[in-house]
């Protein structure tokens, strides 16, 4: 019998004794805006929707029409519940205040980056939105402020990714499991596809821009010499498997085991990953089906964040391997 993920979210409710619906609602919200994203993403080709917006955002990277699209989507949907009193997005410079009556009292804060992966949309390829939610800190009926942005990844009570592959799916966690949901566009749901979703110990995919390798420290690029080893181990040589939407190489490493890498440089410190927006909600995701997130030396959960468009190198997957490049980073740190 099919399940769909508003049965889901409302049957695991009741696992929050002190929730009120209002994260179900919330969640809601995000299943509303995907389906129309879906919808969106899906006839890119055939309407005036690929290609670039004319603007440029806080990151100064050029927006495209489907950027600016999706974030409209998820910010109207969230605004319309009340739950939410603000989000922040990559696509606003600053973060944005839901200044109405409802809004005000809502309890939420939603951290998004609406299209990930979208210079892969004009070639028909995998891109996703990722979100990450907290609870405020400031009191409820004041107006949201910077400090409710600003929480370490570990406080976050839910957060998820959707990706528009080649079915859509809708992946998230309320700390309690990792479960992934498949859009049935004849019916209009998302129905129950992955549940408990675990991620395996070790794996043999490694996944990164090859292409900076002569700018990468030291100990990653140990690590990518041991990835290609062929007699390292009965895995080697690793496969190589890099698609550019960060949700499409996380989605695939979670299911079959793997890394995800995305490594500082001499002249991009922080690597080019967004800390609040990108990495956390993965990060949380990750350890929620037995994986690791590490920014090289700390977990990215315990990131402290100083602004909302902060990078953080970001390494990612099974926990044996994010394990091993942090051991060689730390190793061989002296002679970046
Ligand atoms: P976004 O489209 O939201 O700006 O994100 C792009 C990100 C991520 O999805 C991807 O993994 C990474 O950029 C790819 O970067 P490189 O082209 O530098 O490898
Ligand atoms: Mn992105
Ligand atoms: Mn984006």
């Amino acid at each position: 019998m099919l399940r769909t993920l508003g049965e889901f979210i409302v049957e695991k409710q009741k696992d929050f004794p002190h929730a009120r619906g209002e994260l179900s609602a919330l969640l809601s919200a995000v299943r509303l805006a995907a389906k129309i994203c879906h919808r969106e993403i899906n006839k890119a080709g055939l309407g005036d929707i690929m290609g670039e917006a004319g603007e440029i955002n806080a990151q100064g990277e050029s927006q495209k029409k489907l950027d600016v699209f999706a974030n409209e989507r998820f910010k109207a949907a969230l605004e319309a519940r009340g739950e939410v009193c603000g989000i922040a997005s990559e696509e606003e410079d600053h973060f944005v205040i839901f200044d109405n009556e409802l809004s005000r009292d809502g309890s939420y804060v939603v951290l998004m980056d609406p299209l990930d992966g979208s210079s892969n949309i004009d070639v028909n390829v995998s891109v996703g939105t990722i979100f990450s939610i907290y609870k405020r800190v400031t009191p409820v009926g004041s107006s949201v402020s910077m400090e409710d942005f600003l929480q370490p990844g570990r406080k976050q009570v839910a957060a998820g990714y959707v990706i528009y592959g080649s079915s859509t799916m809708l992946v998230y966690t309320t700390g309690n499991g990792v479960h992934g949901f498949t859009y049935d566009p004849s019916l209009g749901l998302f129905c129950l596809s992955h549940e408990n979703m675990r991620t395996p110990d070790d794996g043999n995919i490694y996944s990164i821009n090859e292409g900076n390798y002569h700018k990468f420290p030291m100990g990653v690029k140990k690590y990518i010499k041991y990835c290609q080893e062929p007699d390292a181990s009965p895995r080697h040589p690793y496969t190589a498997r890099y698609i550019g939407s960060l949700v499409s190489d996380f989605h695939r490493n979670l299911i079959k085991g793997g890394i995800y890498l995305y490594p500082p440089t001499a002249k991009t410190p922080k690597g080019k990953l967004r800390l609040l927006y990108e990495c956390n909600p993965l990060a949380f995701m990750i350890e929620q089906a037995g994986g690791k997130a590490s920014d090289g030396s700390q977990p990215v959960l315990d990131i402290q964040p100083e602004s909302l468009h902060q990078r953080t190198p970001f390494y990612v997957g099974s926990p044996k391997m994010v394990d091993k490049v942090e051991n060689l980073i730390q190793e061989f740190k002296e002679q970046d």
